[in-house]
């Protein structure tokens, strides 16, 4: 994006690596419109930011909520020249033994809603001649995840999704960026119900370096953002070793999280 971002909507800023987007684009001196279900949350973190804020509750795995949040972007009041496609979740163990509706409920926030948001997104910002994406994948998107297979395939959706609309953008003045993280220390592990030590923190990230590359890579025009040496060795590896080999080890680390090894 070669213009300056003057507002980003960011989604599931209420916390995580979402909240941390907002902490860091509104130093930045960006506007923000902030969208997660947890209105409290967000209102209490617009209390604390020194940007001109706007909170927008939504569940965006509910249909009239989703438009809405598509009627914000596609808006020429204030419109939003950077959106964050940050909600979403996971959950660990065997599919046949899950709940079904969660899992479906994953692919209406982790891929139907960050595609729908990203439409009405793109087709503003061209209209406009100006604005960005930022997509937030996961380095679980590099290669089939079982144990996480849900999880693991709406991330891929997002990967293949990202990097084919970033090839369609090219020579316009909208760009989109997939930002693929490893583990990070946030509420995604009590979300996920990831058994309690399985994941030390030493093995994770905090948001604040994630965001920070995130930003720094798309400011320098990159299509794809993998923060941190052990998750970049990560996607080099997914790119060279057989699918065969690599959904071996990937199942053998999430049956661990799921307390079923
Ligand atoms: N943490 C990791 O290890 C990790 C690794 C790779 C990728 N990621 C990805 O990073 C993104 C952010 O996750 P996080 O780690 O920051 O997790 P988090 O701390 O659990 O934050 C998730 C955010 O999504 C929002 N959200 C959840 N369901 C929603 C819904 N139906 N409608 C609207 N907002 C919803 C939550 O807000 P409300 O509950 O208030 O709605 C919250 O703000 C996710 O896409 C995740 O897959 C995380």
């Amino acid at each position: 994006m070669s213009s300056r971002i003057e507002r980003a909507l960011v989604t599931g800023a209420s916390a995580g690596i979402g909240e941390q987007f907002a902490r860091q684009l509104a130093r930045r001196g960006v506007a923000l419109t902030l969208v997660a279900r947890r209105a409290e949350r967000l209102e209490e973190l617009a209390g604390q930011l020194d940007a001109d804020v706007e909170v927008l509750p939504a569940d965006l795995t509910e249909p009239g909520d989703l438009d809405r949040v598509e009627a914000r972007l596609r808006a020429e009041d204030q419109p939003v020249d950077l959106l964050v496609n940050n909600a979403g979740f996971g959950s660990y163990g065997a599919l046949a033994e899950l709940d079904v509706e969660p899992q479906a409920r994953m692919v209406e926030l982790n891929v139907t809603a960050l595609l729908r948001l990203s439409h009405a997104a793109v087709g503003a910002q061209l209209a406009r001649g100006r604005g960005g994406v930022i997509n937030v994948g996961s380095t679980a998107g590099f290669q089939p995840d079982p144990h996480a297979a849900t999880y693991g395939a709406t991330k891929s959706f997002v990967r293949s999704f990202t990097e084919a609309l970033a090839e369609e953008l090219r020579g316009t003045p909208v760009r989109v960026m997939l930002l693929a993280p490893g583990f990070t220390a946030t509420e995604f592990q009590d979300v996920a119900d990831i058994e309690p030590g399985v994941l030390p923190r030493l093995a994770q990230m905090t948001p604040e370096p994630v965001v920070a590359a995130a930003l720094r890579d798309f400011a320098r025009g990159r299509t794809v953002s993998v923060p941190g040496t052990a998750n970049t060795l990560m996607q080099l590896g997914a790119d060279v070793v057989p699918s065969s080999v690599s959904r071996r080890i990937s199942g053998l680390v999430h049956r661990r999280f799921a307390g079923t090894s």
